[in-house]
């Protein structure tokens, strides 16, 4: 079958990654996720980070958390009975708990596992993020295996281009040895401080490196997006007036106009 039939009504499926942890991965995921299901898009969220953030941060808590990305992944149970509906219309989450620690100990080196487990739910999203762990280890790897692309969340502060050598050398084994297609989707800025003068010397640098692969649209440090999780709510049903939630409304517009000139690139 020719690869366009095959990639027909398929969801993307985009890795949220960066192995220092606190850079804004989760947020990122939980945010765009829902600015993409107001935008009418159908989003499946997966939970690949044993500390379970971002099922807490879209309101599945611990109790609610029957079924998890690590039953599916250790074949305890199918994939569809994993799915937790949001109160979001059209945003579905895949919960994840500590028992992740486990598996990924017990999936030693297979690589491949997320994506035959992921095969028969792509035919029913448009888009599916995975919200990584700050580690570079087995569970991350199937991430970027079963990924179309990934998207680096990364910190405006000084060391934010500390350790991402690492993390362009694994995308690129990745890319050499188990998933060809893997490119990168962009790099987004968080956390930007515009009182402090390093946050725009930090930005300069960082476009210098990406270039054109950084998103325009910079999430500003804002105190609403580190409430809201405590509230188990998105920042768009926690305080949808915030500059936080005015920045993922912005980054999902901006995501959704690069999606469209490539599916354009592709075409011509
Ligand atoms: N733009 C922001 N403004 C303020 N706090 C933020 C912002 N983004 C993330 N945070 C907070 O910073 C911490 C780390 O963010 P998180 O998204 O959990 O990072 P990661 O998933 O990369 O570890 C969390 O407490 C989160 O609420
Ligand atoms: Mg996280």
């Amino acid at each position: 079958m020719p690869d366009n039939i095959l990639s027909f009504n398929r969801a993307q499926i985009i890795a949220v990654a960066n192995q220092k942890g606190g850079v804004g991965k989760t947020t990122t995921v939980v945010n765009l996720a829902t600015a993409l299901a107001v935008s009418h898009k159908k989003v499946l969220v997966i939970d690949l980070d044993s500390q379970g953030n971002a099922s807490t941060g879209l309101g599945c808590d611990l109790n609610k958390r029957i079924q998890t990305i690590g039953d599916a992944l250790k074949n305890n149970a199918a994939i569809e009975d994993t799915l937790y509906a949001t109160e979001i219309e059209n945003l579905t989450l895949i919960p994840a708990t500590t028992q992740l620690i486990q598996t990924e100990i017990d999936l030693e080196r297979q690589y491949d596992r997320l994506k035959e487990v992921l095969f028969t739910l792509r035919s029913k999203y448009d888009y599916i993020l995975i919200d990584c762990s700050p580690s570079l280890g087995t569970l991350t790897l199937n991430a970027l295996t079963a990924a179309d692309r990934v998207m680096i969340p990364l910190q405006t502060e000084f060391f934010a281009l500390e350790g991402l050598n690492h993390l362009i050398q694994t995308i690129s084994s990745v890319k050499r040895d188990l998933n060809p297609h893997l490119e990168i989707e962009g790099v987004v800025l968080t956390m930007y401080d515009k009182r402090n003068n390093l946050s725009e010397i930090v930005s300069k640098d960082v476009r210098q490196c990406f270039g054109d692969t950084v998103y325009d649209t910079i999430i500003p440090r804002n105190v609403r997006l580190s409430e809201a999780p405590s509230h188990g709510k998105p920042i768009l049903l926690y305080d949808i007036h915030s500059a936080g939630a005015d920045a993922y409304l912005q980054l999902a517009a901006e995501f959704l106009a690069r999606q469209e000139s490539q599916e354009e690139a592709k075409v011509a």
